[in-house]
This record gives C-alpha cells, structure tokens and sequence, in this order.
C-alpha cells in the first residue's frame, strides 16, 4: 500500500456539478455515469454531431439496462434531465470537476487547457481521462497543476469498474482525495497510480497488445490469438480490443508509448496504415476485423 500517493484521511471538496470535454466513446460513458448517479453534467464537444452521437450512445446504454431490467424508465428520464450538450467550453463554468475526454494528442489538449483558463472557477478541478500521455506533462498547460489530475476510465465505462486517479508532481492531496470520492460516487473502483506515460493499466496492456499484432505479422490467425484470449479469461481478445478502443486513440496512444519507452515498445506501422485507410475500428464498421452491421455513427 502506497500511504501518501492515496491521499487517505484527506476530506473531499463537495462536488455538485461536473462538465465533460469530449463527447465522443469516452466523454459520453462517463457523462452517463454521472448523470446515472444523479450529477448534473454539462458535455462539450467542438463538434454539434458529436454530441448528438453521443448523447444516442447514452440513450443505448440505459435502454439495453432497461431491456435486462437493471435500469427503469424513470432513471433514464432522471438521467437526460440532468444532461446538458453544448459547443460552448464556456458552458462548463461552474462545474466543480471538468473531466477532460478530447482526442489522445498532447497538443489538442494543452491547446485546450490554455483556452480554458478562462472559463474555470478557482476552485474547479481539471481531470484528464487520458490513456497514456504523463499528466505532470499536461499540468504544464492546465489552469492550476495542483487541481489538475488524471481520471482514468475503460472501455465501455458502463461496464468497466475500474477508474485509474493519477497523481502528477503537483497534485494535491485535496485533488486525488476529491477525485477519489467522486470516482466511487459513481460506482466505480478508484485506485490511485503515481505518473508516468501509460500509468499502471497501460504499462501492462500494450506489451500484451503489441505482441499479439506482432503473433499475427508472423502469420497467426486474428481468430485464433482472440478465441485464445477469450478461452484463458480474457473478455474479448485483443484484435476485438483494439478495434473497440479505436485505431486513431490505438495508434495515438501507441506514439506516446514508443516516445516513452523506445527501448521496450514496438512501432506497429500496421496501426498508421489502418487509420490512413480510414479503418479506425468499430465506429467505422472496420478495424483488424469487420463489424458487419455494428458500425456505430462516427462521433466526429
Ligand atoms: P473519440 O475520438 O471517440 O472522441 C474524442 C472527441 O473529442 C470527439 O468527439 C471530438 O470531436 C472531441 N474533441 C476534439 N477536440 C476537442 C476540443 N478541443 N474541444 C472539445 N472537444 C474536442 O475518442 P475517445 O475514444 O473518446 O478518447 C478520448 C480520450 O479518452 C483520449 O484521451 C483517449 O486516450 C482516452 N481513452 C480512450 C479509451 C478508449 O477505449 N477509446 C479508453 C480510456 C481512455
């Protein structure tokens, strides 16, 4: 046990309002998670078809609850009343929390952070769901690197418990404890992770994933690497995975990781080739493998 990454014993600021940047896969299932657990929520994206795409994606996940009876009509009605969509960043003005969920590249989102400045409250919290990229790195660019932090869902955040909270160099012990509160008032499983490029979870996930790219360069089936996975426990194995991911957040968070680690990381040029090709997995009906009729409407 970690004493003093986790922040224990330190009292939660209140949290009464959270915004979300990025409405896309990730923005729009963590928007949901709060809004289900009664947080009024304002998400944000530069993209008016985006949040329309992301406001269906939540529509979808509380119908199929509703379908298997874990959710009631009356939760989703709470839930969409308590959402707000806007293209406006300005809009996030007083949320206490932001969270943080545009595309994986550092200059968007320290493009973003700078622009931002402006709109958030001195005492508002800024958490990126980034998947790799060091937070002490982006709190270079954040309003107040001591309320800047990383929270760190997974895919589909509906049904991923798991919340990675990252402690940059500067983040407070008042951050990491709010950020953990907010995490497990939202259902999830907050554990606290000190920085480096990829943290803990992804540190250990892309060695599995690019081995299994590099298995089927040397003449693996795809089908047999994801059965294999599958039978030794795996949920889906990892060509399903990475085409759930998304090629573009795939290939993005790859660049992070061979920067990082150029000693250890594999450069998968079959990534770049896929996303030149527009193949940027299940959003687009095709990744490593098709997705015959579960091509969901691009969020962008
Ligand atoms: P996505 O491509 O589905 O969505 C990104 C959204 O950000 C798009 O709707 C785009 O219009 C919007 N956007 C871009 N620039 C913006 C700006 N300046 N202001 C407002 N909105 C902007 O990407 P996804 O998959 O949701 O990933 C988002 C973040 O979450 C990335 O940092 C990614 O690494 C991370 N992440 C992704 C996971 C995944 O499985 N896809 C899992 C965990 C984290």
């Amino acid at each position: 046990r970690d004493i003093g990454v986790d922040a224990e014993g330190v009292i939660p600021e209140k949290v009464s309002r959270v915004g979300v940047v990025g409405a896309g896969l990730m923005g729009s299932g963590i928007a949901a998670a709060c809004a289900r657990r009664g947080l009024p929520t304002t998400m944000v994206d530069v993209e008016e078809k985006a949040l329309g795409a992301g406001l269906g994606r939540i529509q979808e996940v509380i119908a199929s609850r509703i379908r298997i009876g874990r959710a009631t009509p009356e939760d989703m009605a709470s839930a969409l009343a308590l959402l707000s969509t806007s293209t406006t960043p300005a809009n996030v003005a007083g949320s206490d929390v932001v969270i943080e969920a545009v595309v994986e590249r550092e200059e968007v989102k320290r493009e973003l952070y700078q622009r931002m400045k402006q709109h958030l409250g001195p005492n508002t919290i800024l958490a990126s769901n980034t998947s790799t990229i060091a937070i002490s790195t982006l709190a270079e660019s954040a309003p107040s690197p001591e309320r800047f932090v990383g929270m760190h869902f997974f895919n589909p955040v509906d049904r991923m418990a798991l919340v990675e909270v990252i402690r940059g160099k500067e983040t407070s012990d008042q951050t990491v404890a709010t950020i953990v509160a907010l995490a497990k008032r939202i259902k999830k499983t907050p554990i606290v992770v000190r920085d480096c490029a990829g943290f803990l979870v992804n540190r250990v996930l892309f060695p599995y994933l690019s081995e299994a790219v590099l298995l089927w360069l040397e003449g693996a089936a795809m089908d047999d690497v994801d059965r294999c996975a599958t039978s030794f426990g795996m949920p889906m194995g990892p060509f399903l995975l990475h085409d759930v991911v998304g090629l573009d957040t795939a290939f993005y968070a790859s660049g992070v990781m061979n920067q990082a680690y150029p000693d250890r990381s594999v450069k998968l040029d079959v990534l770049a080739d896929l996303v030149k090709a527009g193949h940027l997995g299940q959003k687009t009906g095709r990744g490593f493998r098709k997705h015959e009729g579960r091509k969901r409407k691009p969020s962008a």
